[in-house]
């Protein structure tokens, strides 16, 4: 009697714990996703995340969860519309699985990044008010706010931007603002959880958004 109830609870222990295995999500492999990643990826990325044109992300140190998302939207659904448009990469992610890509997010998140510098001296006070205290007037919040004081995001949901090159910042920034203010522009960035990007995107000028993704540069 005795035995077989040890029996039985150490079986049902055993199927539990196969559960929880089966249920958590697959983390990502850097030396699987390395072969790849530092050869197709690295043409634009830089073998190590750390691509030379400004027009091209860096990846290294970004947080592994935050670039799984962006593969995924990269990736069109069957037949649907990617969430995330870019020409690029929606072909360049286009063949890989979701553990492939699980894979190359642990690559490039494992990568040391190289930061920017800032390179505007006029615009750096105006750049480093909004990133630390948004505009009260406007409704404007700090960037700090959730991407932290020194621009290294929170995980898993905020993104890392500091030291990303100011080109690229800026470029995101209008396109989440060209959203916010049409959702059918086809120039958008739209991907956003809750509009996050887009509501703060919309209300900024021109000039705030480039003082704002120089400062961002310089951060580290
Ligand atoms: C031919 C150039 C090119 C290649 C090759 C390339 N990418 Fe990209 N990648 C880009 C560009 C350009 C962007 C920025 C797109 C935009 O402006 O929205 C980007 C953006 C990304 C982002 C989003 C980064 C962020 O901060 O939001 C991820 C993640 C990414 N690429 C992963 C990959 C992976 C993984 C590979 C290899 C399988 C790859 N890329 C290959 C050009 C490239
Ligand atoms: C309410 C929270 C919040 C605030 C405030 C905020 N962000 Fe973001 N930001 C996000 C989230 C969430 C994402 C990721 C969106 C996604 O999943 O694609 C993001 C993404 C970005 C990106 C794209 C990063 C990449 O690698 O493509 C940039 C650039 C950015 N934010 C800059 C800023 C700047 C500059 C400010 C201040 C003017 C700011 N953010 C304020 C939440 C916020």
């Amino acid at each position: 009697m005795k035995r077989h109830l040890l029996l039985a609870l150490s079986l049902a222990a055993g199927a539990a714990g196969a559960a929880d295995h089966a249920a958590a999500p697959y983390k990502g492999d850097a030396a699987k996703g390395q072969p790849i990643a530092s050869t197709v990826c690295a043409a634009c990325h830089g073998p190590d995340g750390n691509s030379v044109a400004a027009a091209n992300p860096k990846l290294a140190g970004q947080h592994p969860d935050y670039l799984f998302k962006q593969m995924r939207n990269f990736k069109a659904a069957e037949g649907g519309q990617p969430e995330r448009v870019n020409a690029i990469m929606n072909g360049m992610i286009a063949p890989y699985t979701e553990e492939q890509m699980r894979d190359f997010a642990a690559y490039f998140a494992s990568q040391k990044q190289t930061g920017e510098q800032a390179k505007n001296r006029e615009t750096l006070e105006m750049g480093q008010k909004l990133y630390r205290a948004g505009d009260h007037a406007k409704g404007l919040p700090a960037c700090a706010a959730c991407h932290g004081p020194a621009g290294a995001g929170i995980p898993a949901q905020y993104p890392r931007i500091g030291g990303q090159f100011a080109e690229y910042i800026e470029a995101q920034l209008k396109a989440f603002r060209a959203s916010g203010a049409d959702p059918k522009d086809p120039a958008g960035r739209a991907n956003d959880p809750n509009k996050m990007m887009r509501m703060v995107a919309v209300k900024m000028t021109d000039l705030e958004i480039k003082a704002v993704a120089d400062y961002v540069a310089g951060l580290r």
